[in-house]
């Protein structure tokens, strides 16, 4: 089976969030499942990728491109490599005039074309390459328009007569509204983009939107996230368009790549441990402490925040109530993220109030979340909703206890303590409310005093199989849905 797996972000190349560790780690991971997989990952070239580090080479046998949006011909090259460890091909698409802009994610008025031309540039490589993909995998809006543009824009080429489509929704918050005029650009029809047409929402043309009626197939990235998208609360708008596809919409949960998280293995740790002998964590939890000139002794908590510092993450439930936890409770609190504004304000803020229990280092730092997930005893993630969520899933394998919102794949991987006390790894809300999100925060405090209890959820927590060879048996019936019938 040929797949072409398209992605705005993939790790080690390029990261935000966690699609770059999905896309990292599921093509290979696709690979291993079958030994007819063959899988082609297509990624922009952003200038903060150091190509030659990568072992890329220029693809001299491509020379220069181009593609044409709308009345112009942009031009762009490609860079060739592997995906380390894998057989996966990776090709990077380079047009340093889309791509060189400081983020990955802008807010100019050209974004959505940016990632037209990605999308397209993909299907021409495929065409140069006489490479006839089975499926196409699109991921989040920004690659949304390849079901459509496979419908469509490229309907007159046989070399993707038989090739079918899916989407992965990551973040259905984020849906690439744009102006009508880049569904032209794209090759679509334009009425489909306008008022009233399958492609328009909000007032715009959408490119999720355009994904979500056009893929065969669409998943999400856990099976509670897919059921909650099908209605209003959670439905960005799409919940009608969602529940109408239902048949075709399949939740599978992201694995862990435990090449890179893996506490008995991983390189960024003072120490290495698992399940069988936890001294190492201590090292690393000392190790912490000591980075942020913070001290406690071992009776003493640290809970870590590591995060995209967005509304999604629901932080906004802990401000009312923090300051008077941390007058009145004995625990550490370590913060790294970063985002919008008032967040980074707010966690600075909160280490100036309380220098000797709170550490916040705003920015983003790989080496550094490895270090806090091992440090760490717990952590915190009220999100208000969450896809999926990786960093339940590390903390667990790191033996840190996660506290969260009862919602999306935090639902599916997280078992509450109380609730279940003979199965449950960490603490969960149902309530996405302050005080509901202090009371559980003094519940995990409790806790923490009784190790036994403690020491067994963290026992259940690194045992726990988040194995991507699971998810990708899952994404294999998926595509073999979208294939049926062909
Ligand atoms: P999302 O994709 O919504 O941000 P996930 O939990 O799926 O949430 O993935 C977040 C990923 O990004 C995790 O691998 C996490 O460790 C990483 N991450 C988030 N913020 C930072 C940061 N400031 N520094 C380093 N890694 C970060
Ligand atoms: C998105 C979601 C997150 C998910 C990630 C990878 O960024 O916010 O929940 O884990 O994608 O699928």
């Amino acid at each position: 089976m040929n797949i072409c797996f398209v992605t705005s972000e993939c790790v080690p190349y390029v990261k935000t969030g966690g699609l770059a560790d999905v896309a990292g780690a599921l093509p290979p991971a696709l690979c291993r499942a079958s030994p007819d997989v063959h899988v082609k990952v297509f990624l922009p070239l952003y200038a903060r990728i150091p190509v030659f580090d990568h072992g890329f080479v220029h693809a001299d046998d491509l020379g220069e491109l181009s593609a044409r949006l709308g009345d112009e011909d942009i031009p762009y090259h490609v860079w060739y490599g592997h995906l380390p460890d894998s057989e996966v091909e990776i090709y990077l698409i380079d047009c340093p005039r889309f791509f060189h802009r400081g983020m990955l994610y802008t807010d100019h008025f050209d974004e959505a074309r940016r990632f037209i031309l990605l999308q397209k540039a993909a299907i021409e490589v495929m065409q140069r390459y006489a490479f006839s993909p089975d499926i196409v995998h699109a991921n989040d809006w920004q690659t949304a328009l390849l079901p459509a543009m496979l419908r469509h824009a490229y309907a007159w080429d046989d070399r993707f007569a038989r090739t079918r489509s899916v989407l992965t929704i990551h973040n259905l918050a984020y849906q690439g509204l744009t102006n009508p005029h880049y569904a032209y650009e794209a090759g679509l029809p334009v009425e489909h983009a306008l008022s009233g047409g399958n492609y328009h929402h909000d007032g715009a043309f959408s490119c999720l939107r355009a994904g979500l009626v056009e893929a065969d197939q669409i998943t999400t990235v856990s099976p509670t996230y897919a059921s909650e998208i099908q209605q209003p609360h959670l439905g960005c708008g799409l919940d009608g368009v969602l529940s109408a596809r239902r048949s075709a919409l399949t939740g599978i949960l992201n694995g862990v790549d435990t090449a890179h998280w893996n506490p008995g293995t991983d390189v960024h740790l003072a120490a290495n441990y698992d399940a069988t002998d936890l001294h190492g964590k201590t090292i690393c939890r000392n190790a912490l402490l000591s980075e942020f000139s913070l001290s406690a002794p071992p009776d003493v908590p640290i809970l870590a925040v590591v995060s995209r510092l967005a509304d999604q993450k629901g932080f906004d439930l802990l401000v009312p109530d923090l300051e008077q936890v941390l007058r009145t409770r004995d625990f550490r609190l370590i913060v790294l993220g970063s985002g919008t504004p008032w967040l980074e304000g707010y966690f600075r803020g909160l280490s100036g109030l309380f220098p000797d229990k709170v550490a916040a280092f705003i920015g983003y730092d790989e080496g550094l979340s490895h270090r806090i997930e091992a440090g760490a005893d717990a952590f915190l993630m009220p999100s208000r909703y969450e896809p999926c969520g990786l960093n339940q899933m590390y903390s667990m394998l790191y033996g840190t206890l996660p506290v969260v919102h009862h919602t999306g794949g935090l639902a599916d991987t997280v078992t509450d303590l109380h609730e279940y006390p003979a199965q449950g790894t960490g603490f969960s809300f149902h309530d996405a409310r302050p005080d509901v999100m202090t009371a559980t925060l003094h519940r995990a405090i409790d806790t923490f005093s009784q190790q036994d209890i403690w020491r067994a959820a963290m026992q259940r927590g690194m045992q726990k199989d988040f194995s991507w060879d699971r998810a990708a048996a899952a994404y294999l019936d998926v595509y073999r849905r979208a294939l049926d019938g062909r």
